[in-house]
């Protein structure tokens, strides 16, 4: 079996990522930095190169879901360099997204291969397929709900104090980081959701992982306004909830669209994390070293792949 260290195994996603590998026929290497929550694991401290080393020690990948990654992304990111093995990470920080993106490594590194960043990523990268500029990409999110994690609520505020409360959006090729208030509008979701209210431009890793290798103007997220609400309103994760991708590329005043549909934000990580790092050890991928999900890999049949557990269609 090809052992996979998972770091923050104890936490909510990295539970499930443990899962997925297990049930996928590898061998998943628990690890954290707390013993008591990881008995039989490999205690590791991201102050501590050293102890990181050892807890890498014969594994074949490495998957981080320790956040806020602002702490742990680069320190596990350099472990994994020195390993010489892929490194995968589960950040929504567009921050720490950045400064992962920043290393130069010969082996894979691969940040933000999880429901946000990743997902839209690749979805956007399919919906091109063969376009090789587009004006504007438009990722909207449509949620059930909202019931983040510690973890989530954490990664928020490390992100907010990291750009001085400011917001961030691509526009007119470039990150621009603004005082103003989220504009609100309607979008218009595949049924049967329908029109929504939604916060445009809410700041997602898309707006880094999508203009990392395509070639856009303007990439805007968008979040229904209930699930902001329910964010903002957060309490304890009592729920999965349902949710709806719909992506948009416009080019030249042509437009092609790509929806994806499934269950519970945290447990469908695991899937393309776990299927990100099945297709590094085997080879399948694009180009080499420091890269994000649509670079990296194949995207329409990475997404196939995820079947049934995030359907994907082109209305
Ligand atoms: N991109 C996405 O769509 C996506 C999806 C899922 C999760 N995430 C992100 O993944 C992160 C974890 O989410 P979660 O739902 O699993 O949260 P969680 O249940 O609160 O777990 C957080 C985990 O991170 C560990 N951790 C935090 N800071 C650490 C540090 N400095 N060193 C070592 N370990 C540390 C925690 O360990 P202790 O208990 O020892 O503190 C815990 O195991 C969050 O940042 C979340 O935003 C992103």
């Amino acid at each position: 079996m090809t052992p996979v260290l998972v770091y923050g195994a104890y936490g909510h996603t990295g539970r499930f990522v443990v899962d997925e590998l297990r049930e996928r026929g590898f061998e998943a290497v628990p690890s954290g930095r707390n013993p008591a929550k990881l008995p039989g694991g490999r205690t590791a401290s991201v102050d501590d190169p050293a102890s990181l080393d050892r807890a890498l020690e014969g594994v074949a990948a490495v998957i981080n879901c320790a956040g806020p990654f602002a702490e742990t992304a680069l320190p596990v990111a350099r472990a994994a360099i020195r390993a010489g093995v892929p490194y995968v990470d589960v950040a929504a920080e567009i921050e720490a997204n950045l400064d992962t993106l920043g290393l130069t490594a010969d082996t894979a590194v691969v940040p933000a291969m999880a429901f946000f960043g990743g997902l839209a990523d690749l979805l956007a990268t399919a919906a091109m397929d063969g376009w090789t500029a587009a004006d504007e990409v438009h990722v909207a999110y449509g949620l059930s709900g909202w019931h983040p994690t510690p973890g989530t609520l954490a990664a928020g505020r490390v992100s907010r104090e990291r750009r001085d409360g400011k917001r961030v959006r691509y526009a007119g090729g470039r990150l621009e980081y603004r005082d103003d208030a989220l504009p609100r509008r309607e979008w218009v979701f595949p049924e049967p959701l329908g029109p929504r209210p939604v916060f445009g431009e809410f700041s997602m890793a898309d707006i880094v992982t999508i203009p990392r290798h395509l070639r856009v103007r303007d990439v805007t997220s968008y979040l229904t306004a209930d699930a902001v609400q329910e964010l903002a309103a957060a309490g304890e994760r009592e729920a999965a909830e349902e949710f709806v991708v719909d992506v948009v590329v416009r080019a030249g005043g042509e437009e092609r669209r790509i929806v994806a549909r499934g269950k519970d934000i945290y447990a469908v990580s695991a899937p393309l994390a776990v299927e990100a790092v099945d297709r590094l050890l085997t080879g399948r991928t694009k180009v080499q070293g420091v890269a994000t999900a649509g670079e990296v890999f194949d995207a329409a049949d990475f997404l196939r792949a995820l079947a049934p557990r995030i359907a994907v269609e082109r209305p």
